[in-house]
Order: structure tokens, then C-alpha cells, then sequence
């Protein structure tokens, strides 16, 4: 069983560092595919607490190799941060590798994202200003700069010169910001490469590889299929192909080789920054969500808008991904309601929605068509068999399971490892 993609299901933070994490103790190698450090994925390894925002959420294990892909959007200064904050926690990095292939993030990315969602006002996306829309939008427009490109200093500030030909003039003149230095870039860069030229390599051939070698290979996503630029509820999404189609492309790896699809479901929705979400609770409901469960961005810190469980997305996400099973996480923070809601459609003008209307003004403006199930009103945290879990409970994920059209597989009733629940 080589290949298997992790995808989150809904707007992100679904809990896939900790669903990662877990399964990879029977992987090989962990591979990160798309975004940036726009991620963040919460680990929690006995009383410590890690948050991986580039590197893989497999590399708590001495023996797994974990692999930056081509697809990945690298801010070269945050890798080394994150690198030498596992070591100084006696964490070895020696199996960690990072693609030639895959895009910098430039200093001059993080103004612009900024500067960006400035001039949108009212209307922004509310991004994590970590230039990952810039980086992707300059990969596209064949003016990024590569991992690769910092291994020859000469090329580098060849390519740096070129795109800040661009850059400069649109910050200077359409932001009214002060242009960026060539010189300080290359020197920054080129005491970042010395840090990382021993992780660079053709990452592609290397889990190809070992893929060959029938080696188990974790292709961990991050964010979620709504924030798909494809697949998303664009133009609220991130810059990349989060669905499971985008870990071929952004590992280099073909289909074939995939044996698993896991989507990851939180037992609520919740999203970071704007757009559309029909089933968010803006009232004491969505507070008490927020507050047990602790949704507070990871990497921003942000208040993440909380909402009732949406059975018209994991279809979508089933229908964009081909998930093989699920695994259903936070399920304890709904432990506090005598009742919960179950989305299982929308409304919109008298007609019903079962599947994710494809028109934007439907998304918006949609009015979510609930089911309502008993509560359980006890703490799971200390369960670890399906059978022990309370009746209500099991209905709920039963529920889930039967509008989804894809099997449970794990259940987690808390942030640590071993609070997780699996069924054959
Ligand atoms: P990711 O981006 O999908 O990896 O998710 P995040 O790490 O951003 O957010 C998930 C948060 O929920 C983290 O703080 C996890 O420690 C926590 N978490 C994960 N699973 C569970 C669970 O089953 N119950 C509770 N209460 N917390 C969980
Ligand atoms: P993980 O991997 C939740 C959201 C941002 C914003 C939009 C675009 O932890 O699930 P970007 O900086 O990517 O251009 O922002 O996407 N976003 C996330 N929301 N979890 C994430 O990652 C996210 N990464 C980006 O809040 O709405
Ligand atoms: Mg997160």
C-alpha cells in the first residue's frame, strides 16, 4: 500500500498535523505537495507541542524521510527557523530534503501580499501575508525564482534582477512603497543556501524511488478543498491545488501510484479570513465552538469563524478528491450541546441544493438546510474504542458517514496521540 494523500476536507486547520502524525508511524517518507507557511499543522508528541508550518508533520520519527515538493511555495528563512527549532529541541533534521524545483518566497512576496489586501479594503481575502499568492502568482507568470537558483549566486541575482525590474516599479509606483535592494536580497540568500544546499535535491526521483522500492509514501496536503484556487470558493481560496489531484503535480509523482485518499472532517466547520461559509454560526453557539476547541489560527492567530457540520462539502470534497475513508476529528468539543445541527443541503430561491452550488451568488447567499440530532453531553477525551463511544455519538459520526458516502476510519476525541479512535 505505497501511496497515500491526506487532504483536508473543508477551509483548513481540520486537524491533518495530528492525523498525519499518527499514520506516519507506518510510513517511509512524508511529503509536503502545495502551499507554504501559510500552514499550520499542530502535533502534540507527550507534553510537547509542535507547529510545522513547511516541513512535513512526520518529522518527529527518526526513521521517516520528510520531503518538501516541488509544488511547495519555500520562504527559505522560515524552513531554516523551523529546522533549527526542532534541532535545538533535539529533533534530527538529517532526513529532511527540499526540491530543486520548488519556488522562493521573496521578501518582495510578502510586501506585495500586504500591500494587496490593503488595496482591497473592505473586499480582501484576508490572507496570512505570507506572500504565498505573489510566489505562485510570479511561479505562473514564469518569473519565480527556484531552490535551485540559490545553489549559483551568478543566476541568481540574474533572475532576482529581472523580476525586480518588475517588482520595484509596482511597489514604487502603484503602492507607494520603497523599492527593494538586489545586493541585500543576494546576500541574505546567499547565506540561507549555505544553510540548506545539503537538504536540495530531485525530490521527484527520490520518492519515485521509493516508491519503487515499495516504500510508504504520505503525501500530506495542506489547507483544504475550499481554499482549492480551483475547486475553492475562489476568489476567498489560497494559490494552490490543495485537492488530492495536486500531490501528483506538486511531488512529481503519476496517479497510479496513489492507493489512498484520506480526507480529514472536523465534526464542525470552521474557516480563517473571508469568504462564504453557509453554515457559520456568528453567535453564542459558534463562541462556545471556538472557545473548547481552541480555534485560534496557527500560524496567525486569528479567531477562526466556527459553524455546524456541513454535509454538502464533504460530498464535494469526496466528489474533487476520490477519498478512499475519513477520519473525523475534535468530535469532544461538540460534547457541550444537548442538541447539534447537521447540515444536509442548501436553499436558495425555493430550490434545494444536495450537491456545492458552482455559482458564487448561490455560495453567498445560500441558506443552510439543518437536521437536528441529539447531543451526548459526556467527555470522549478517554475513549478509545468505537463501541465505548456514547449511542448519540456513534449516530452522529453514523450520520456523517451515510451523507458523506465515505467510511470512518479514525476518530479523534482530543489533541494528543493517543486520544484518536480506529475502526477496521
Ligand atoms: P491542521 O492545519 O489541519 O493541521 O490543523 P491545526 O493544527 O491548524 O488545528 C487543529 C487544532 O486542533 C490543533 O490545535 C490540534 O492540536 C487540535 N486537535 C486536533 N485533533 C483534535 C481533537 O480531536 N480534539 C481536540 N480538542 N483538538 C484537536
Ligand atoms: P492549514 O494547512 C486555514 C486561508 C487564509 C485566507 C486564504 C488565503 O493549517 O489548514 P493565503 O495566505 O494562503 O494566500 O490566504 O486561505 N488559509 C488557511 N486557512 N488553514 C490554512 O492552512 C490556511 N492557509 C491559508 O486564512 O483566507
Ligand atoms: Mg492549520
Amino acid at each position: 500500500m505505497p501511496g497515500i494523500i491526506l487532504i483536508g476536507t473543508q477551509w483548513g486547520d481540520e486537524g491533518k498535523g495530528k492525523v498525519t502524525d499518527l499514520l506516519a508511524n507506518d510510513m517511509d517518507m512524508v511529503v509536503r505537495y502545495q502551499g507554504g507557511d501559510n500552514a499550520g499543522h499542530t502535533v502534540i508528541d507527550g507534553n510537547q507541542e509542535f507547529r510545522f508550518h513547511l516541513i512535513p508533520s512526520g518529522i518527529l520519527y527518526s526513521h521517516i524521510t520528510c520531503v518538501i515538493g516541488n509544488g511547495v511555495v519555500v520562504n527559505p528563512k522560515v524552513l531554516i527557523g523551523e529546522l533549527d527549532g526542532l534541532e535545538a529541541r533535539g529533533i534530527s533534521t538529517d532526513k529532511f530534503l527540499v526540491s530543486c524545483n520548488a519556488h522562493l518566497v521573496m521578501p518582495y512576496h510578502l510586501v506585495l501580499d500586504g500591500a494587496r489586501e490593503l488595496k482591497l479594503g473592505k473586499s480582501e481575502i484576508g490572507t496570512t501575508r505570507k506572500g504565498i499568492g505573489p510566489a505562485y502568482s510570479d511561479k505562473t507568470s514564469r518569473i519565480g525564482l527556484r531552490v535551485q537558483d540559490m545553489l549559483d549566486m551568478k543566476i541568481f541575482r540574474k533572475k532576482l534582477e529581472a523580476a525586480l525590474n518588475e517588482k520595484n516599479e509596482i511597489l514604487t509606483k502603484i503602492y507607494g512603497f520603497k523599492p527593494f535592494d538586489a545586493d541585500k536580497i543576494v546576500a541574505d540568500y546567499g547565506g540561507y543556501a549555505e544553510r540548506l544546499e545539503k537538504y536540495i535535491a530531485d525530490t521527484s526521483l527520490v520518492i519515485n524511488k521509493a516508491l519503487d522500492e515499495g516504500k510508504n509514501v504520505f503525501f500530506e496536503g495542506a489547507q483544504g478543498t475550499l481554499l482549492d484556487i480551483d475547486h475553492g470558493t475562489y476568489p476567498f481560496v489560497t494559490s494552490s491545488s490543495p485537492v488530492s489531484g495536486g500531490a501528483c503535480v506538486g511531488a512529481g509523482v503519476g496517479p497510479r501510484r496513489i492507493d489512498k485518499v484520506v480526507g480529514v472532517v472536523k465534526a464542525y466547520v470552521t474557516r480563517v479570513g473571508s469568504g462564504p461559509f453557509p453554515t457559520e454560526l456568528d453567535n453564542e453557539t459558534g463562541d462556545m465552538i471556538r472557545e473548547k476547541g481552541g480555534e485560534y489560527g496557527t500560524t496567525t492567530g486569528r479567531p477562526r469563524r466556527c459553524g455546524w457540520f456541513d454535509a454538502v462539502i464533504l460530498r464535494y470534497a469526496n466528489m474533487v478528491s476520490g477519498l478512499t475513508e475519513i477520519a473525523v476529528t475534535k468530535l469532544d468539543v461538540l460534547s457541550q450541546f444537548e442538541k447539534i445541527k447537521i447540515c444536509v443541503g442548501y436553499e436558495y430561491e425555493g430550490k434545494m441544493y444536495d450537491n456545492f452550488p458552482s455559482h458564487q451568488t448561490v455560495i453567498h447567499k445560500c441558506i443552510p438546510v439543518y437536521e437536528e440530532v441529539d447531543g451526548w453531553m459526556e467527555s470522549l477525551n478517554d475513549i478509545t474504542n468505537y463501541d465505548d463511544l456514547p449511542k448519540a455519538a456513534q449516530k452522529y459520526l453514523a450520520r456523517i458517514e451515510k451523507l458523506g458516502g465515505v467510511p470512518i476510519k479514525m476518530i479523534s476525541v482530543g489533541p494528543k496521540r493517543r486520544q484518536i479512535i480506529f475502526r477496521d
